[in-house]
C-alpha cells in the first residue's frame, strides 16, 4: 500500500513479484496479482498456474500500455502464491478471488474455511454462482453480499462482519474497487503481520488498538448479530508512508524492518494511508496497543548468494548456524548455561511431572533425536509426539506437565493447536522456534529462539541441527547442580565447543557423497538403519529423501531389523546404516551381519580411522568421533547432502518439492 513516494502500476507489479518470491517457499503451485486499472476504476488481475517466474512473465506480456508506467500517488495491489487445500492448482483456483464478475472485491487468502459450505450454500441461496472450488471465493463473495445489504458499513465493517460468519483458520487481505486507496487485512490462526515504511523514524513504537460503540442499525438479512465497531479514530497518521500485509518477513524485509504482528481476529484498516487495528471483542487480558517491532533480519540473509539452491546453502551454513543458536548462552570457560527464555521457569520446570516434546516433521525428530539426552540429564519421563497424532488421540495433559513445542516457522497448523490444548489443560508451554514474532512464540509461556537464521528451503536442515542444540542445552541447565552428572555435562560441552569444526570437516565429504548419489539415484528405494542416538538421523534421512527425491526412504531402527524390514532386504536394495562406536556398536554390528548375510551390501557411516567396520562393505563415509548424544548432528549432514545430491540428480525442484510448502499452516 503505497503513500510514500509516486510509483507507477508497474513499479508496484515488480514489487509485488519480488514479494511473492519471498514467499513462494511457502506455497508455489499458482500465484496470481491484483492492481488497479489505469483509470483507478476497475481491479485487474492476471493468475497463472505454476510458479511465480510464470507470473512473472505473464505480467510483462499483459501489462505493456504506456498508462501503466506512469506514476500514481498511492496504490494498493494484491498478490499470492498458492498451496492447494481446496481445489486443484489451477488458474481458476488461484487467488485472488472475486466476489463477481466485476471485480468489486478482491481477495488474498492463507489457511482453511472450515465452514465454507454452509456459507455457500447461504448465499447460493442469494443468486451467488461460485466459479472457483476454493473456500476463499466465498469469502469474497460474502463481503459482497454484505456491502449490498449494509450499504453504509465501512469497507473494514464489512470485512468485520464476513470474519464473524467464518470458521477456521485464515489470514487474509481484501482490496475492492469500491473503496479505493483502501485495504483491509485480518488474521485467526495463520500468521499476518503489517510492515511499515516511512521516510522519518516513527514518532510511536505502539498502534493503540481500538474498540468502540457503533450505533448503526442491524437489517433483518444479516447472517448473524453485528458486533461492536469502532469510530474512525486514526492512530498511525503518516502522510508519506508504505504498508505491507504479509504473511511473514521475508517479503517486506527489503523495504523495512519496522513490523507489527497481527494477532488473532485482529483487523487491519489503511485508509487514506492511515493504519488502524481493530479488534471485535475486547477481553480482559487484552494489551491496549500492538508492538512495532524491529526485525534483526537482513536480506543477505534470504538470498541464494553463491549457492545453486537455497537448501544446498543452509547446508553449509551449518557451522555457523549452531554457533549462532549457542552465542551468548554456553560459556564452555566456566562449564555455565544459561536460557535467558526459560531461566525463571527453571525452578518449575524441575518439579514437573513430565516433558512433552511435541512437533511435526523434521522437528519431532529433533525431539526424538535428543529424547535419550534428556533422559538421562533431566530423570524425568520424557515423551515425544507428533502434534497430529497427540491431538487425535485426546492426550491426557496435566497441569504439571511442562509441553515443549519445536517448530522451526512457529506456525505448523497442527502444533499450534496441540500447544492451544495443553495450554488450556493448565499445563507449562515452551516453544522452540526459529522464527521471532511466530504464533507459537508468542503463544508460548516461555522459550527458546534457535537462532538458526531463516530457513528458507522447503526441506529442513540447518533448523533441526539449531533445534538438536537448543534441546541439548536444556538438559545441561537441568542438569546444572547435580554432582554425579558433572563429568557427562563436562563431556558434551567440550563437544559442543568442537562441534562446528567437525562439521566443516563431514561437509568436505560432500564430493563423496555425490559420487554415492551417482549410484543411488536410479534406484526406487533406500532403506536406512541406526539405533540408539542415531536413529533419529534414519528417520530425518528418510525423510529428506522422500521429500526431495520422491524416491521411497524407511528410516529403521536396527533393533527391529529381524522383525520385518529384514524381508525386504536382498542384493539389489540400497541399504545405509549408521555404525559408530558408542554403547549401540555391537548390536549395530549384529544388524551389519544381518543384511551382508542375506547378500546386501550397506554402505556405511562410520568414525573416522574404523578400519574394522569400514572392512564390511566398499562403501563408507567417515565422520569425526563426538560424545554419542551428539553424533546425531554429525551424521544428519551426510544423509542431508545426500538427499540433495539424488534430488538434483533426478531433476528434481530441491527448494520447491511438489506437493509440500514450508509452513503448513492448516490441519
Ligand atoms: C512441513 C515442512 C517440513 C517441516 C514441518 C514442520 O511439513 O514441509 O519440512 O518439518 O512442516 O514445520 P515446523 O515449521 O513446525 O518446524
Amino acid at each position: 500500500l503505497n503513500y510514500l513516494t509516486p510509483k507507477s502500476r508497474l513499479e508496484v507489479l515488480d514489487l509485488l513479484v519480488t514479494g511473492l518470491k519471498r514467499l513462494e517457499y511457502r506455497g508455489y503451485d499458482s500465484t496470481g496479482v491484483a492492481i488497479d486499472s489505469p483509470d483507478s476504476k476497475n481491479i485487474v488481475m492476471v493468475k497463472r498456474m505454476g510458479k511465480v517466474k510464470v507470473l512473472e512473465d505473464a505480467i510483462q506480456e499483459h501489462f505493456t500500455g504506456g498508462e501503466y508506467s506512469e506514476p500514481v500517488a498511492t496504490h494498493i495491489g494484491i498478490a499470492h502464491t498458492r498451496w492447494a487445500t481446496h481445489g486443484e492448482p489451477c488458474e481458476r483456483n488461484s487467488h485472488p478471488q472475486r466476489s463477481d464478475e466485476g471485480n468489486g472485491f478482491v481477495v488474498v487468502h492463507n489457511g482453511i474455511i472450515t465452514n465454507y459450505n454452509d456459507v455457500k450454500t447461504f448465499l447460493r441461496k442469494r443468486g451467488y454462482e461460485f466459479e472457483s472450488e476454493t473456500d476463499t471465493e466465498v469469502f469474497a463473495k460474502l463481503v459482497h453480499h454484505l456491502w449490498k445489504t449494509h450499504p453504509t458499513y465501512s469497507f473494514r465493517e464489512l470485512v468485520e462482519q464476513a470474519i464473524l460468519q467464518l470458521e477456521g483458520a485464515f489470514a487474509v487481505a481484501v482490496k475492492s474497487k469500491h473503496f479505493p486507496g483502501e485495504c483491509v487485512a485480518a488474521r485467526r490462526s495463520s500468521p499476518l503481520l503489517v510492515g511499515i515504511k516511512t521516510k522519518t523514524r516513527l514518532a510511536t513504537d505502539h498502534i493503540p488498538i481500538l474498540y468502540g460503540k457503533d450505533d448503526k442499525k442491524q437489517t433483518s438479512d444479516q447472517v448473524l448479530p453485528r458486533s461492536d465497531s469502532t469510530s474512525e479514530f486514526m492512530p498511525l497518521e503518516e502522510k508519506e508512508v508504505e504498508y505491507f500485509f504479509a504473511s511473514d518477513a521475508s517479503a517486506v524485509i527489503e523495504h523495512t524492518n519496522r513490523v507489527i504482528y497481527l494477532e488473532d481476529d485482529d483487523v487491519a484498516a489503511v485508509r487514506d494511508g492511515t493504519l488502524s487495528i481493530h479488534r471485535l471483542k475486547k477481553s480482559l487480558d487484552d494489551p491496549h496497543a500492538r508492538e512495532i517491532t524491529t526485525l534483526k533480519m537482513e536480506i543477505q540473509q534470504i538470498m541464494k548468494g553463491n549457492y545453486d539452491y537455497f537448501m544446498q546453502k543452509e547446508i553449509f551454513e551449518q557451522p555457523d548456524s549452531v554457533v549462532n543458536t549457542m552465542r551468548g548462552r554456553v560459556r564452555f570457560d566456566g562449564n555455565a548455561i544459561v536460557l535467558g527464555g526459560i531461566k525463571d521457569y527453571i525452578p518449575e520446570i524441575k518439579r514437573c511431572r513430565r516433558l512433552m516434546l511435541i512437533g511435526c516433521g523434521t522437528s519431532y525428530h529433533s525431539a526424538v533425536a535428543t529424547r535419550q539426552l534428556l533422559e538421562e540429564l533431566t530423570e524425568l519421563p520424557v515423551m515425544v509426539e507428533l502434534a497430529s497424532d497427540f491431538l487425535d488421540r485426546n492426550t491426557p495433559i496435566f497441569r504439571d506437565d511442562v509441553c515443549f513445542f519445536i517448530s522451526q516457522s512457529g506456525e505448523t497448523a497442527d502444533t499450534l493447536m496441540a500447544l492451544r490444548y495443553c495450554k488450556q489443560r493448565g499445563a507449562l508451554i515452551v516453544g522452540i522456534t526459529n522464527t521471532v514474532g511466530s504464533s507459537i512464540c508468542r503463544e508460548s509461556h516461555c522459550g527458546v529462539h534457535i537462532n538458526a537464521g531463516p530457513e528458507i528451503g522447503v526441506a529442513s536442515t540447518k533448523a533441526y541441527t539449531s533445534q538438536f542444540i537448543s534441546l541439548v542445552m536444556f538438559a545441561l541447565v537441568m542438569s546444572e547442580d547435580r554432582l554425579s552428572l558433572q563429568q557427562r555435562r563436562l563431556e558434551i560441552l567440550q563437544a559442543l565447543s568442537n562441534l562446528a569444526d567437525q562439521i566443516r570437516k563431514v561437509l568436505k565429504l560432500d564430493s563423496k557423497v555425490q559420487e554415492l548419489a551417482k549410484d543411488l539415484y536410479q534406484h526406487k528405494s533406500l532403506l536406512i538403519m541406526g539405533r540408539g542416538y542415531n536413529f533419529a538421523t534414519c528417520l530425518e534421512g528418510a525423510l529428506k529423501v522422500k521429500e526431495l527425491t520422491y524416491m521411497h526412504s524407511e528410516g529403521i531402527m536396527a533393533g527391529e531389523l529381524k522383525h520385518g524390514p529384514l524381508a525386504l532386504v536382498d542384493d539389489s536394495m540400497p541399504v545405509l546404516m549408521i555404525v559408530l562406536r558408542d554403547p549401540v556398536y555391537v548390536k549395530c554390528m549384529n544388524a551389519l551381519q544381518q543384511v551382508t548375510s542375506r547378500k546386501g551390501c550397506p554402505i556405511i557411516i562410520c568414525e573416522e580411522g574404523d578400519e574394522e567396520t569400514k572392512a564390511f562393505s566398499s562403501r563408507s563415509l567417515e565422520i569425526p568421533r563426538t560424545v554419542d548424544c551428539l553424533q546425531g548432528i554429525l551424521t544428519v549432514i551426510p544423509m542431508q547432502l545426500l538427499s540433495y545430491h539424488i534430488a538434483v540428480l533426478r531433476g528434481c525442484d530441491v527448494d520447491c518439492p511438489r506437493n509440500l510448502a514450508k509452513s503448513v499452516t492448516v490441519e
